[in-house]
């Protein structure tokens, strides 16, 4: 029986989302997080996990001996530095990565005897917004499978088991694609602002409309295409934008972005 029975290995952003958005949801306690990281020294993040109870840590040996479910949310270039901790890993415990493009088989020869589950999230998690997609090798049981689940069930409005092959397409879709529609939103924005809205006005309408758009796309489930034909009038002033989008390869670049950020997944 361990002390904790959730551990986090790397205390930033992304472990963060998880956890406290988690803890938000009330299907985990912040009592019950134990979380590692050498920036603790440093304070700033150790003040946010200390807000929901979480026991912090400067070193990752307190979270290997004490905790039963491990998140590792280290960034992937460290996995080599915190090898001979992960190593030390014993059977009763389980991994739960969320390290962009590190497989099952790799982190199982890391992990020591643990089992390993691969989840693959985005930020929107930290309220209950996120997507997520999760495999998990063959010692896993069930019932830890479950519990898991039911972590990233209750952040996030859907969560998928997807085969592995498929981790590398969904964390350039969804892990990174957020980051693309924060760009979107920031690009309509100043454009409102070049029409002569405030700055605070024009970004306000701009994320209004991102979040109407994928309501409506959730909602009604139909196909985006039928979705932005609805509102392109013949010769309208949307299908002025529409042509110009078109133009300058807003599709493709889109497109171009989420297949450069999966290559980029498979190079780690
Ligand atoms: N951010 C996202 O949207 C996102 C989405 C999906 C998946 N991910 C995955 O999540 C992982 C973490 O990403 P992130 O954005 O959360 O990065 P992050 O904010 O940099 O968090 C990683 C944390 O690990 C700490 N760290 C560094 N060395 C460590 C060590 N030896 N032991 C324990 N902790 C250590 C870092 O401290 P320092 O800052 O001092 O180095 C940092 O606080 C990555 O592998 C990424 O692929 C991220």
């Amino acid at each position: 029986m361990r002390a904790f029975k959730w551990g986090v290995l790397g205390g930033g952003q992304m472990g963060f989302a998880i956890k406290s958005g988690a803890v938000k949801a009330g299907v985990i306690r912040g009592s019950d997080v134990i979380v590692s990281d050498p920036v603790f020294n440093k304070q700033s993040y150790e003040t946010k996990w200390k807000s929901f109870g979480a026991k912090c840590k400067e070193e990752n040996k307190e979270v290997i001996q004490n905790a039963k479910f491990i998140l590792l949310s280290v960034k992937p270039q460290i996995l080599p530095e915190i090898a001979d901790e992960l190593a030390k890993l014993e059977e009763d415990q389980t991994v739960i990565s969320v390290i962009a493009g590190q497989k099952l088989e790799k982190l199982e020869s890391l992990c020591g005897k643990a089992k390993v589950v691969r989840v693959m999230v985005n930020t929107a998690c930290s309220i209950g917004h996120g997507a997520a997609a999760l495999c998990a090798n063959d010692a896993v049981t069930a019932e830890d499978f479950e519990e898991i689940q039911a972590l990233f069930n209750a952040t996030n409005g859907a969560v998928d088991i997807l085969p592995e092959k498929g981790f590398d397409a969904f964390t350039a879709l969804s892990g990174s694609g957020i980051a693309y529609v924060y760009m979107m939103a920031e690009a309509m924005a100043d454009a409102g602002v070049h029409g002569g809205l405030s700055r605070d006005y024009a970004t306000k309408v701009a994320v209004q409309t991102i979040l109407g758009a994928a309501q409506m796309a959730a909602q009604t489930k139909k196909h985006p295409a039928i979705l932005k034909d609805a509102v392109t009038s013949p010769g309208g002033c949307t299908m002025a934008g529409v042509r110009t989008l078109e133009k300058l390869g807003y599709r493709s670049s889109i497109i171009e972005a989420i297949i450069a950020t999966q290559e980029r997944c498979q190079n780690f």
